[in-house]
């Protein structure tokens, strides 16, 4: 595994590459390696020639009052891990090669950026817009994966991939889920053992309240209400910023179902916010 912390040089080695006719799978993470991103490194080795990976903590997509500084970080393990998955190239850049000084411009997704976690998180999605931008142009990828659980965020990776007219494919894998149901987050470390409990309630929400639709009830209402009453019932759940039935393209909360509708859920543990989500074909 070749690591790399120049973009100049991630840049050449990636043209190399795709020179000589193969096609590069890219996995950007923010490291605190898990199984979740585990499953992309291997989804795109399996439909890849050649695998990059980055670990870079993005400070832009950190609110003043999030948690940028204790963002769990284990660089020994996670390029261990890299490795061990056969990673060909790690792009592992410092943050002053990536904001340099007088660094000032910034990708605006728009209105989606604006809905779920974007009313919580105001300015995250153009961070993530942002690096994920100079990451596909240092990287040049094929194909780029991302995780299921972050459903907003692969809405507006897709929404800038065809607006700004990048030649990669967005492939989107499943979340990877705790024998409980918890999906896979760096975050989830910062639970205690109550905590980490508590918090199976999320999937157990969604499940409900998809399980209710499948069978046939297919009032929005009723399952926001289900999922409301789910999380309510859990002592150690402090906030719940939504959880509710929305259009998977417009991320609008609905009021009548037709066509795929997703399930959505953003709860606060303690300090620790969590996001999980299920998409439902109809
Ligand atoms: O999902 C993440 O880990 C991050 O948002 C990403 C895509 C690596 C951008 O920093």
């Amino acid at each position: 595994m070749e690591i790399i912390r120049i973009p100049r040089i991630a840049l050449d080695t990636c043209r190399k590459h795709l020179l000589k006719g193969r096609s590069i799978g890219f996995v950007p993470t923010m490291g605190a390696l898990h199984e979740g991103h585990l499953s992309l490194i291997r989804r795109s080795r399996s439909e890849n020639d050649i695998t990059a990976g980055s670990i870079f903590v993005n400070p832009m997509q950190f609110g003043p009052s999030e948690d940028f500084d204790k963002y769990p970080r284990d660089i020994e393990n996670d390029i261990r891990k890299m490795r061990d998955e056969e990673v060909d190239i790690l792009f592992m850049p410092d943050r002053s090669v990536i904001y340099p000084e007088r660094f000032s411009t910034y990708i605006n997704i728009g209105e989606l950026s604006g809905k779920l976690c974007g009313r919580f998180r105001p300015g995250h999605f153009t961070g993530v817009a942002t690096i994920v931008s100079k990451l596909f142009n240092i990287i040049n990828p094929t194909r780029a994966y991302f995780g299921q659980k972050d459903f907003q965020q692969t809405v507006t990776i897709k929404k800038m991939v065809k607006d700004l007219n990048f030649n990669i494919d967005v492939v989107v894998c499943p979340t990877v889920r705790e024998p409980d149901g918890l999906a896979m987050s760096s975050r989830n470390t910062y639970l205690n053992e109550e905590q980490r409990k508590a918090a199976s309630v999320i999937f157990k929400c969604l499940t409900k309240a998809s399980d209710m639709i499948k069978s046939g009830i297919i009032n929005p209402e009723q399952a926001k209400e289900l999922m409301l009453k789910a999380i309510s019932e859990e002592a150690l759940i402090t906030d719940t910023d939504y959880a509710s039935v929305y259009d998977p393209e417009t991320l609008d909360e609905i009021t009548e179902m037709s066509g795929d509708v997703l399930l959505a859920v953003a709860v606060q543990v303690g300090t620790t916010r969590l996001i999980d989500n299920v998409l439902i074909n109809m």
